[in-house]
């Protein structure tokens, strides 16, 4: 089967592919009926120059801008790669509730700028996070294991999603009530069309004063203009010294981004040799 990669995903995984041709999309300027799978970042397939396409593998759990019921319609399956960065995320997004609650990184530019004298008992003092409340916005996989994280830091969990689910690792709240009671807030919901802007300004407005927030999501689930255009940074956003900026860095570890090349592979493998794929987003029907 000829696979085409938008870029040379990491981990040796890739190498198992006999047939194996990388190039990005927007290098593809004429049809290639020989591509029968396609390797994404999710990225939006251009289907029209792929006609023999059977399986797009996304790189990655989040797959909102790859239009699965046009690839339905065409008879193309899509998979993506659950699980193998829960840890990877939940991590990071502690690295940012730890660097935001406790200003590490406006205290890093006052070091750097020689703005510090080596006074340190009189001011400058962050909010403790042991002892915080912490709502969790999607209690999927990766929110779990962010509540999981939480224990460690003695927090009081509450979480929101859809549904009330039965766990020990925080009470239930709905999502309004969630961001009014808590200090520290952090998203892990992915895009659909009903999370699109789903922390609007009447649901900032909720959080508290000196709340933190995270969102180690998709930017589009903050209704903030300039987030939507992924990588450009609201110039807003860059002048505050207590707000910790990331790039895409969620999954962003060794071991997580080689499993996800690793699941891509595999499901790419199982197309190939007829099996069901192991992590559809959508299977032929
Ligand atoms: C995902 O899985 O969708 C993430 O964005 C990858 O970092």
């Amino acid at each position: 089967m000829k696979v085409l990669a938008t870029r040379r995903y990491p981990g040796p995984a890739l190498h198992e592919l006999a047939d194996l041709e990388i190039a990005p999309l927007a290098s593809l300027d004429a049809p290639r009926p020989d591509v029968e799978g396609l390797v994404v970042a999710n990225e939006p397939p251009p289907l029209q120059l792929l006609p023999s396409l059977r399986v797009i593998a996304n790189f990655g759990v989040g797959y909102d801008r790859i239009d699965v019921a046009a690839c339905a319609e065409r008879g193309v399956v899509v998979t993506n790669t659950p699980g193998v960065l829960d840890a990877a995320t939940a991590d990071l997004a502690f690295a940012l509730i730890l660097a935001a609650r406790r200003r590490v990184v406006e205290g890093d530019r006052i070091v750097r700028s020689g703005g510090w004298t080596g006074s340190w008992a009189d001011s400058g003092f962050a909010e403790e996070l042991t002892g915080s409340t912490l709502g969790i916005v999607g209690f999927g996989r990766i929110g779990a294991a962010v509540a999981g994280r939480a224990q460690g830091f003695e927090l009081r969990v509450l979480y929101t999603q859809r549904h009330e689910v039965e766990t020990e690792l925080g009470e239930y709240r709905e999502l309004d009530a969630l961001l009014a009671e808590s200090d520290l807030v952090t998203v892990h919901v992915p895009l659909t069309p009903d999370t699109d802007r789903l922390i609007d300004a009447r649901r900032l407005a909720l959080l508290r004063d000196g709340a933190c927030f995270v969102n180690t999501a998709r930017g589009e689930i903050v209704d903030e203009g300039a987030l939507v255009a992924e990588p450009d940074v609201p110039a807003e956003l860059l002048g505050l010294p207590n707000v910790v900026l990331t790039p895409h860095l969620g999954s962003a570890t060794r071991q997580a981004r080689e499993a996800m090349t690793r699941l891509v592979v595999d499901n790419l493998l199982a197309i190939e040799r007829g099996d069901p794929p192991l992590t559809p987003v959508l299977s032929r029907a």
